[in-house]
């Protein structure tokens, strides 16, 4: 059997943990393989609100076997906060989640270290979440991190230690205000925590879940846009969200891998800095804010809103190698008159429909086709034949320019707002 990703499309949010919930009865593991507690990923039925942080989005079926992978990045207080949460609900939550010894600890003074970076590059900030993932994957790719695996360790203080000794000297460089002492008290106690929970090597687990025909499939977080080797660098996330991503951090070959589900909002949203060509400064940017509820599942920042972007969107499909695309929150396009696309950008002077090395407002200016709207509420529509012609429309006009077949539609934020093409 072979793994399958599914994975975001756009600048993230654009609704991964609802499909993960969704496709889990398909599935005999979940598996996140990058980013942290940057993620905010949410999950809606019978009623009720879940976000996700770090836990894998197939958390809430009985079935399905949840595996955090060698290429997340985990804050021990926040995984502990996000357990304590579930205890409100029916199941055995523990029983169903791994964590992989490889994946690495986010320590207080790596959110100590985003805050001060941050705060040094005044109006270049990034908009980080603040939830330390840059240092984090710093100290990873400069071989100085520590692992879930070193909790088990009998020197693990001492290595926190000298790595907390080595944070403090950066700090003093930004000359940043901290205080480490106290955050370290409910640092530790969750890492008491999380030497309760099943630390697994991960990756021969996977083989052998493969040999066994289990079917596997692995969660991104963020969205491609965002990705630190082809986003929209340096305003991106220090992972790679794309579907070379899902290899590297659950030690799968990419001749492993299966279908690759690429979701997208029927818009573009984007929360922190950096260029988007097609935001709407408008009344229109705040109709779809207002609609979509956009404020950030992690931060409760708003988040810019614009069209979609289809060369952005057929960029992220070839990195990704996409095999089917799921669109998201066409609800909140009901009521538009018209709707635009971009379909081309004006680059320097010129027509190019790709996406450019530099995307920044005084470069880029996106051109754009109309298509008619609709003005029907689809929020209760189950099947493609209950559509309005405009919406089935919209769906085919982004299969011809994309070349990819759109396989489901969302409606709204619960799991039953889902439509099967
Ligand atoms: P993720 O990070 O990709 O999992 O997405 P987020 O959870 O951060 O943001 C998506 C938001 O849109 C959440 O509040 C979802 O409940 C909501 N949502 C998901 N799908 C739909 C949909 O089809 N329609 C509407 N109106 N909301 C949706
Ligand atoms: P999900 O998984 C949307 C953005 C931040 C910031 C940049 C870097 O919910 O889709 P970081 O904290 O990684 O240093 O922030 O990336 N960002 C996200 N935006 N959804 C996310 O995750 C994000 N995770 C990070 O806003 O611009
Ligand atoms: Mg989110």
């Amino acid at each position: 059997m072979a793994v399958d990703i599914l994975l975001g499309l756009q600048w993230g949010d654009e609704g991964k943990g609802k499909i993960v919930d969704v496709l889990t009865r398909q599935y005999d593991i979940i598996a996140r393989f990058q980013g942290g507690p940057n993620a905010g990923h949410t999950l809606e039925f019978d009623g009720i609100k879940h976000v996700l942080h770090t836990i894998p989005s197939g958390i809430f079926h009985d079935e399905a076997l949840n595996i955090v992978g060698n290429g997340v990045v985990i804050d021990p207080v926040i995984f502990k906060r996000e357990m304590d949460e579930l205890k409100k609900f029916e199941g055995n939550f523990t029983e169903k989640l791994m964590l992989s010894r490889k994946a690495h600890l986010i320590l207080p003074s790596h959110r100590m270290l985003d805050a001060a970076s941050e705060a040094a590059k005044g109006n270049k900030k990034i908009g980080s979440t603040l939830k330390g993932i840059g240092p984090t994957y710093m100290d990873k790719t400069g071989r100085n991190g520590l692992r879930i695996g070193d909790i088990e360790l009998p020197d693990f203080k001492e290595r926190y230690n000298n790595l907390v000794a080595k944070h403090k000297e950066l700090i003093a460089l930004y000359d940043y205000e901290c205080d480490l002492d106290s955050m370290e008290k409910e640092w530790f106690e969750a890492i008491d925590f999380l030497k309760t929970l099943t630390l697994v090597d991960s990756e021969p687990y996977v083989h052998n879940a493969l040999r066994q025909n289990k079917k596997i499939l692995a969660e991104g977080a963020q969205g491609t846009l965002l990705d630190i080797d082809f986003g929209t660098y340096p305003f991106v996330t220090s992972s790679n969200t794309t579907a070379a991503g899902a290899c590297t951090g659950l030690g799968v070959a990419p001749n492993q891998i299966g279908e690759v589900f690429g979701i997208f909002k029927a818009y573009c949203t984007r929360v922190g800095s950096g260029p988007f060509p097609t935001e709407l400064n408008d009344k229109t940017g705040e109709d779809l804010r207002a609609a979509g509820h956009e404020f950030g599942a992690t931060t409760g920042r708003p988040r810019r809103c614009g069209w979609l972007d289809l060369p952005a969107l057929k960029y992220a499909i070839d990195i990704n190698g996409v095999t089917q695309l799921f669109m998201m929150k066409a609800d909140v396009l009901s009521g538009f008159d018209t709707i635009k696309v971009c379909t081309k950008y004006k680059y320097r002077g010129e027509e190019v429909d790709h996406l450019p090395y530099k995307i920044e407002d005084h470069l880029v200016e996106p051109i754009y086709e109309e298509l008619p709207g609709w003005s029907e509420d689809i929020t209760k529509v189950k099947s493609v034949d209950e559509m309005p012609a405009s919406l089935r429309s919209y769906i085919e006009y982004i299969e011809k320019h994309t070349g990819v077949p759109v396989k489901v539609v969302s409606v709204g934020p619960d799991r039953t707002q889902t439509i099967h093409r």
